[in-house]
Order: structure tokens, then C-alpha cells, then sequence
């Protein structure tokens, strides 16, 4: 019976709609539409920041500023000077940190596969300028600065052990100082002597260095008679 009735509203319903010429549209309407809506909306949603779209077309007109380039090319010119004025080389700092005392105790130990069996303190006095086979090594440290130019005091100490043909102290036998003290005791030991070697300070007790050649004549003279 409500069957009857629905399906007879429905029709005449119909054909009125079909009579105004707009059956055919408000279905396509009503079908179509709600659905695009959605979908537009959950996609909105689901982006978070809407301004992304407003935003990206604006760096390429903001990229080409080629001109910032050409400014930083003075500056250059000044930095080279702050380079030249460090004070402390790596082997300075090393040397500052090692123990003189241990220092002085391997000075005076002897190390038989030095050369023929020496110690430094064989050809080296501490306590005087005067020579004993190789230079005496009190203030050591000024002279040292001396000998190769650039070079600070720790370092011309440190490459007279472990390389003693890189600087020849005049008139002295080249190939008395043993080579291989590298071998014989670590860069850190080598840094102890050092750092011991920069504490001998003391009034000079030679006239003039030039004699070395003739004290160290004499020596070698002593060394073979
Ligand atoms: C067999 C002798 C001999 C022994 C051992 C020896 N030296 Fe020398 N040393 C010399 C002679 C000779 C010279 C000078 C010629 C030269 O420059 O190599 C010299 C140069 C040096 C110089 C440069 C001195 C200067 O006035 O410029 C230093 C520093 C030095 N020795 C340290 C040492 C130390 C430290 C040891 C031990 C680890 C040592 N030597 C062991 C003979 C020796």
C-alpha cells in the first residue's frame, strides 16, 4: 500500500521535473558535485601550510643577486698578516708540557747503540759554553735562534737531535753526532731533553765563540791521540 503510494509520488515527481526540462540536471547536480567538494576539502586539510602555493613562485625572483660576490675580495689581502705573528710553533707547545728533569737525566744516560756508544753529555757540557767534542750547550736556547732563521729555539733544538746534518755548526766534526737518536727515544723524550736543554742559563764563560774551531780541534786531536 506505502509502496504503491511512494512509487506513484515518485513517478508523478518525476515526470513534472521531465516537464520543466530540468529532470536531467539536479541528479547530475546532486551526484556529481558533493563528492569534488570533498575530495578538495580533505586535500586542503591534509596540506597544513596553505601558504607553500603563495610562497614558492617568490624565491625566483629573490635567487639573481649575482653582486654580493665582488664584495669579499679586499678583506683577503689583510688576512696573510694576523699568520706570520704566532709565537708558539706545535714543537714549542709540545716542549712547554714535557719534564725537564726526566730531561736532564736522559742527557747523561749513556746509550750504547748511539753511534759507538755515547751519551750526550760525552761531547756536550751543560754547565758551559766551552766546547767538548760537539758545542757546549749552556744558553743554548739564545745561540739557538741564531742558527737557522725562522726558526724558533725548540725547534732548532729538537732537528739538531733527531736530524743533525739539517744544520752544521761550523767547524765542528759533522760526523761526530749520532744519527739515530730517533730510535733510541721517543719524539716525547726528545721533547724532555729539549725542554731541559732550554733551562741552561747562565753567565757566558767564553770570550769570543770563534775559538770553538781550535777548542774543537783539540778535542778531536784528544779524541784519536
Ligand atoms: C759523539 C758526540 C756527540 C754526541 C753523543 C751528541 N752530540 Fe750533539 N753535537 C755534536 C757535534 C760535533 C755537534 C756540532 C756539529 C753538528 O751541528 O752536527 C753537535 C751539535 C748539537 C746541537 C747543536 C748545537 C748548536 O750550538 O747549534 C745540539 C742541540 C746537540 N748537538 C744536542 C745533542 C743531544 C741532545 C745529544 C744527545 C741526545 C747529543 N747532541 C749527542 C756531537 C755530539
Amino acid at each position: 500500500m506505502f509502496n504503491r503510494l511512494t512509487r506513484c509520488f515518485a513517478l508523478t515527481f518525476s515526470l513534472a521535473l521531465m516537464g520543466c526540462g530540468a529532470y536531467q540536471t539536479p541528479v547530475m547536480q546532486v551526484a556529481t558535485e558533493p563528492p569534488v567538494i570533498e575530495a578538495a576539502e580533505d586535500a586542503a586539510s591534509e596540506e597544513q601550510p596553505t601558504m607553500p602555493p603563495t610562497a614558492t613562485p617568490l624565491p625566483p625572483t629573490a635567487t639573481p643577486t649575482p653582486e654580493p660576490t665582488l664584495t669579499p675580495t679586499p678583506p683577503p689581502t689583510a688576512t696573510p698578516a694576523p699568520t706570520a705573528t704566532p709565537v708558539l710553533s706545535p714543537i714549542d707547545r709540545l716542549v712547554a708540557m714535557r719534564d725537564a728533569e726526566k730531561g736532564a737525566a736522559l742527557f747523561v744516560t749513556f746509550q750504547e747503540t748511539a753511534g759507538s756508544g755515547y751519551s750526550c753529555s760525552n761531547c756536550h757540557l751543560a754547565d758551559s759554553e766551552k766546547t767538548n767534542l760537539g758545542p757546549g750547550l749552556l744558553n743554548i736556547k739564545d745561540r739557538a735562534l741564531t742558527r737557522v732563521e725562522g726558526q724558533t729555539a725548540a725547534e732548532y733544538i729538537y732537528e739538531s737531535i733527531v736530524d743533525p746534518m739539517a744544520y752544521l755548526v761550523e767547524d765542528f766534526d759533522p760526523e761526530l753526532m749520532p744519527r739515530n737518536w730517533s730510535e733510541i727515544y721517543s719524539d716525547l723524550e726528545i721533547f724532555d731533553i729539549v725542554a731541559y736543554l732550554l733551562t741552561l742559563e747562565g753567565e757566558s764563560d767564553i770570550d769570543d765563540p770563534e775559538p770553538a774551531a781550535s777548542d774543537a780541534e783539540a778535542a778531536s786531536d784528544r779524541e784519536q791521540g
